[in-house]
Formats: structure tokens, C-alpha cells, sequence
């Protein structure tokens, strides 16, 4: 297989699994994320197990940046089928009383403007590959949970409306949209909550690995196959 993947927020958690997972099945992985090691890091997973990876650094929030790293994987490999936008931002301060309005604008640029940003670069080779964009949402992006941030929440649900619009409007190109959900996941993540869970209750969370496969799925499906909305939680998952 020749196909190419983009992966942003892939130096950690669940955007490092779903790279993982599809280099395993022969995808060609560009991973991005803002720390280089850790870039590095998932790369040196990739080909060791006999995949093939590039590291691409960027700060999503950063439209030169993005474009630059887009450029830089087509300049590599010619082409691009898949995005899996895994990058995101939350912060402790998550009520009407405690948040500030600068944390506000970075989580929404972070969790929605930059995914549209990556999607809008990215859309005329998608258009020609018939692509496909896996946008790594939340549970919080399926059913409005105020408790996970105003910001966060709100610039989570508003990716169902990435989501379906580029469907009803790129569908005649071939293009396929994914709003994965997951619920709890034990990544790194967790340490942006106010209360971090403690061991015992990340045991009972889903892993990055399960959401990797999920999104292997989805990016594997036929071309005439569209997996619109995606909600993936733990058993435990309130
Ligand atoms: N863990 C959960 O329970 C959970 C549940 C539902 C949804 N989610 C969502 O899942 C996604 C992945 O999170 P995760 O749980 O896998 O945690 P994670 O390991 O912390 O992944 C977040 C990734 O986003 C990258 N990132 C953040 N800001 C960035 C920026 N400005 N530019 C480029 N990259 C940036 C981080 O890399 P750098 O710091 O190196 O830039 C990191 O690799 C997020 O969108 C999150 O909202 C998480």
C-alpha cells in the first residue's frame, strides 16, 4: 500500500496509537505535534516494526506552520488519503467562574479552528484520493457535558458540525468525514483535569490502543463506506 496518513497530536496518546495502528497495516504515517522527542519517539516504534514514518513538527494554532507541514508531506510522498486530528487542548479552570477568557480562545483555536484548518489545507488531495478525516472529538462532543469545560465542550460539539458539513458538502468528491467520540481514555490528557484520576480509576478507562483500532477501522473501510459519528467509551463511563 502506498497511501499516506497525516496524524496531528500523534507524538502521544491516541493520535501515537491510531499512527501506530495504521503503519501497522501499511499506511505511510507523517506524525505532528509541537514536542519533537516525542515525535521522534513514535517514529522510531513505526520503523522498527518495519513501518514507515515522518516526523513533521508544528503548533497547529499556527497557519504557516500548517501549511509548511502539509507542503512538507507531499514534497516526501505525493500524496495524502488520510487525517487523523488528534490534537487538542483542555485546561483545570473549566466553570463560567473560574475560566479566562485567553484559556477560552486556545482551546477553541487548538480544538476547532486549527482541525478546520488542517482539513481546509489538506482538502484538495483529499478531493483527489477520495480521503478520509478520522476528527478525534469527544464524548463531550456527542452529549454536551458542561462538566468537561465551557470551552472544551463547546469546541467539541462544534466538531459534528466539521464533521457532517464536510460530508454533505465534499461527499460527491469521494471525501469522508469520521466524529469519533471517545469517553475516557488514559492518556496524558488527564493531567489537564482539575482532579486527576488516580491509578484505579485510569485502569478502568479506555487505552489509546482501543481507540487506535477504532480508528484503523474506520481509515481501512472501503471507499464507499462512511462511518458518520463514532462513540467509544469505557464500561465504567458516567
Ligand atoms: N484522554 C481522554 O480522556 C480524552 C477523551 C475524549 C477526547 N479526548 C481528545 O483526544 C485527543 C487526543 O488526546 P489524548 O487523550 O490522546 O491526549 P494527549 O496524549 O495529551 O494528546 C494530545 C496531543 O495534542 C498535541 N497538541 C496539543 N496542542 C497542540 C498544538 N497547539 N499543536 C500541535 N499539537 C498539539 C500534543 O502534542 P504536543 O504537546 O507535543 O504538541 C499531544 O500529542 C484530544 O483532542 C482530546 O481532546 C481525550
Amino acid at each position: 500500500m502506498d497511501k499516506v496518513l497525516w496524524v496531528t497530536g500523534g507524538g502521544s496518546g491516541m493520535g501515537a496509537a491510531a499512527a501506530r495502528h495504521a503503519a501497522g497495516q501499511g499506511w505511510r504515517v507523517a506524525i505532528s505535534g509541537r514536542r519533537e522527542d516525542a515525535l521522534a519517539q513514535v517514529a522510531a516504534t513505526i520503523t522498527a516494526a518495519g513501518g514507515e514514518a515522518l516526523t513533521v513538527p508544528l503548533d497547529v494554532t499556527d497557519p504557516e506552520q500548517v501549511r509548511a507541514a502539509h507542503d512538507t508531506v507531499l514534497q516526501q510522498w505525493g500524496r495524502l488519503d488520510g487525517l487523523v486530528l488528534s490534537a487538542g487542548l483542555n485546561n483545570p479552570r473549566r466553570s463560567w467562574a473560574d475560566q479566562n477568557m485567553d484559556d477560552f480562545a486556545r482551546i477553541v483555536d487548538t480544538n476547532l479552528v486549527a482541525i478546520a484548518r488542517v482539513i481546509d489545507v489538506s482538502l484538495p488531495e483529499l478531493r483527489q484520493r477520495q480521503g478520509v478525516v478520522v476528527v478525534i472529538s469527544s464524548y463531550a462532543g456527542w452529549q454536551v457535558s458542561p462538566m468537561a469545560g465551557v470551552a472544551y465542550s463547546a469546541s467539541k460539539t462544534a466538531l459534528s458540525s466539521v464533521a457532517i458539513s464536510l460530508n454533505k458538502q465534499e461527499g460527491e468528491h469521494g471525501v469522508r468525514a469520521c466524529h469519533l467520540c471517545p469517553g475516557d481514555v488514559a492518556t496524558e490528557f488527564l493531567q489537564q483535569r482539575p482532579n486527576v484520576p488516580d491509578a484505579a480509576a485510569q485502569a478502568k478507562m479506555l487505552t489509546p490502543e482501543d481507540i487506535g483500532r477504532a480508528v484503523l477501522f474506520v481509515l481501512d473501510s472501503p471507499s464507499h463506506v462512511r462511518i458518520d459519528e463514532l462513540v467509544i467509551s469505557p464500561v465504567s463511563q458516567r
